[in-house]
C-alpha cells in the first residue's frame, strides 16, 4: 500500500516503513510514557457515522492504525470506545507479533482502561480473550468479577484518580514508554486538559456525514488556551489525508 507522500517532499512510502522506524519509548520522559492519539474524522469535522467510527475508515487508515498498535507498550481506550467498537484482542496479525517478539517485546501491548464511575465493559471480547493483557485504573473497591483475559485492577482514591496519576503510574510501576490513545473524544479532551499528549495522527477522510449528533474528536470542557500543533508529515492514498502532528 503506496501513499503520496506531501511532506516533506513527494515520494511513496509504505506506512510500515514510516510507523514501524518510529522509535516512542526512546522519547519517554521520567513523569509518563511518550503518548501519540489516533483519530480518524470525516471531512465535516465528525468522528463517527451512525455511531462507529468505522464507517469513516479505509485501508490506509487501517494500515496507519494498526502500525500504532505494533509500536506500542500500552494502548489505551475508553471505556465507551472499547464497548461500542467491540475491542477484541489488540494484535492478530503473525508477523506483527513476530516483529514485536524479535524486538524484545511482548506480543501484544497492555490495554490500559480508566474509569471513575466503575462501568467497564467486560462484555467486550477484549476481556474473554486468555492472551490479552489489562490494566484497569479505577476507584477503591471497583470489582470487576471473574474475566478471562489477564487482569490488573488499580484501585485510587478519588483524588488521585485522574489521567496525570495514571500515566505516572504507568511509567513508574508499569516501567511503560510508549502509550497510543485510541480514543474516544472524551478521553482525548481530558487528556489534553491535563497537558498528556505528545503527538496527533489524524486522518481526514474523504467523506462527509451531515449534521447530527456526532462529536468531533474532541470534546468536554474547552481548552484554556488553544493547543498549537507542528505538521510533520502529510500522507494522501485515495482521497484520504493522514496527518502526523505534534503538540506545541
Ligand atoms: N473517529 C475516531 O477515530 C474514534 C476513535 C475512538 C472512538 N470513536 C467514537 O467515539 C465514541 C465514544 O467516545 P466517547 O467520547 O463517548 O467516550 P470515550 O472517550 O471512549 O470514553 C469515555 C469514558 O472514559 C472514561 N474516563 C476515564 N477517565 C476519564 C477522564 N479523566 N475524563 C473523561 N473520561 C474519563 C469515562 O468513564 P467513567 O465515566 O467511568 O469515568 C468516560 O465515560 C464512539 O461512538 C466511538 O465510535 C471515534
Amino acid at each position: 500500500l503506496l501513499f503520496q507522500q506531501l511532506i516533506p517532499r513527494a515520494q511513496l512510502v509504505e506506512a510500515q516503513g514510516l510507523v514501524g522506524g518510529l522509535d516512542f519509548a526512546a522519547r519517554a520522559g521520567e513523569d509518563r510514557p511518550y503518548t501519540v492519539v489516533n483519530f480518524i474524522s470525516s471531512a465535516d469535522g465528525r468522528a463517527t457515522f451512525h455511531g462507529r467510527s468505522a464507517p469513516l475508515g479505509d485501508a490506509g487508515d487501517r494500515e496507519l492504525f494498526h502500525a500504532l498498535r505494533e509500536r506500542a507498550e500500552v494502548v489505551l481506550a475508553g471505556t465507551t470506545t472499547i464497548s461500542v467498537e467491540r475491542y477484541g484482542r489488540l494484535i492478530r496479525d503473525p508477523d506483527r507479533r513476530r516483529r514485536r517478539i524479535d524486538a524484545g517485546q511482548t506480543p501484544e501491548p497492555l490495554a490500559c482502561v480508566v474509569t471513575r464511575s466503575g462501568k467497564v465493559p467486560t462484555d467486550a471480547p477484549l476481556f474473554t480473550e486468555p492472551e490479552a493483557r489489562i490494566v484497569v485504573f479505577g476507584p477503591v473497591g471497583l470489582d470487576l468479577g471473574r474475566v478471562e483475559a489477564q487482569l490488573e485492577v488499580v484501585e485510587l482514591d478519588p483524588g488521585e484518580l485522574t489521567l496525570t496519576t495514571v500515566m505516572r503510574r504507568l511509567r513508574g510501576g508499569f516501567g511503560i514508554r510508549s502509550l497510543v490513545c485510541e480514543g474516544g473524544p472524551t478521553l482525548f479532551g481530558a487528556l489534553l486538559m491535563e497537558g498528556l499528549v505528545d503527538e496527533l495522527f489524524l486522518t481526514v477522510a474523504p467523506k462527509l456525514t451531515g449534521g447530527g449528533n456526532s462529536p468531533p474528536i474532541t470534546s468536554g470542557p474547552e481548552l484554556p488556551e488553544l493547543q498549537l500543533l507542528e505538521l510533520i508529515w502529510a500522507l494522501e492514498h485515495e482521497n484520504s489525508l493522514y496527518l502526523r502532528y505534534a503538540l506545541r
